[in-house]
């Protein structure tokens, strides 16, 4: 997800070397639709479909994933929404292999609705909410968050998201003020969760990939090194 995931992107992409692509994320209820709105006025693209639409809009981007393309892998579905309905309402379609709960964006709009990075700092809430979307959801469910978000514990994040039921989780391990991924926390959740760990933040070479993994990821993700569309190093490498 760097703003350009859609369908017709990730169906590029996919057969390229990738056991998972994500679509979004969307905002998927009236609420974080309209906090879509209010980013949109001050100038930052959003995946910000009407209401009536969204379900409509998502079936259209899985079918243009998995009917054009005889790839074998599983698209994801990162989501925002005020309440685990609208998340398990998407994890029924038909072709959606994951939803995942948004707790990383922190645009202000999102975060104001207690949904996004907010999450982060309402364990309770986020373990709540995960899971409901656990118990009901017809998918595997991620939970992506951020690391190094103020009065946040990471490991009591992990922990909840594990404990909760969620398959994946995604950590984007951003260090404010770094050029390069926070590979400490990544090493740290590895060490103190079983849940299998999706390592991302600036991987745009081997070298990065590799370290990613050697830190305690099982799984590696890339959003702004795609963004032209172009694999930046041979996957099968790393
Ligand atoms: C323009 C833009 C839009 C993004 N939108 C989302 C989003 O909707 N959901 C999400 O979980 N992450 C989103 N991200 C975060 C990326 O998925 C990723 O976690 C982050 O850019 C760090 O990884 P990278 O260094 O590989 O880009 C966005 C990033 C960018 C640059």
């Amino acid at each position: 997800m760097a703003g350009i995931t859609n369908g017709r992107f990730c169906s590029k992409l996919a057969p390229k070397g990738f056991d998972m692509v994500t679509i979004g994320g969307y905002n998927a209820d009236k609420k974080t639709i309209n906090a879509g709105n209010m980013i949109i006025r001050r100038g930052r693209a959003e995946f910000n479909v009407p209401e009536p639409e969204i379900i409509n809009h998502i079936n259209q981007q899985i079918n243009i994933i998995k009917d054009q393309t005889d790839w074998n892998g599983i698209v994801s579905v990162n989501i925002r929404a005020t309440t685990p309905q609208p998340i398990i309402e998407i994890s029924k379609l038909k072709g959606v292999d994951v939803v995942e709960i948004n707790a990383h964006c922190q645009q202000p709009e999102i975060v104001d609705l207690k949904c996004g990075q907010a999450l982060l700092m309402e364990p309770n809430l986020l373990n709540k909410f995960t899971k409901e979307v656990v118990k009901k959801s017809a998918s595997k469910v991620s939970v992506k968050i951020r690391a190094n978000t103020p009065n946040t514990d990471i490991i009591t994040i992990s922990r909840i998201v594990e404990d909760a039921g969620a398959d994946f989780l995604h950590v984007d391990a951003v260090k404010p003020g770094y050029k390069n991924a926070d590979y400490n926390v990544i090493s740290s959740i590895k060490d103190n969760t079983d849940i299998f760990l999706i390592g991302n933040n600036s991987i745009n070479n081997i070298k990065s990939a590799r370290k990613m993994i050697t830190a305690g990821a099982d799984g590696i993700s890339m959003a702004r090194s795609l963004k032209n569309g172009i694999i930046p190093f041979d996957l099968s490498l790393v």
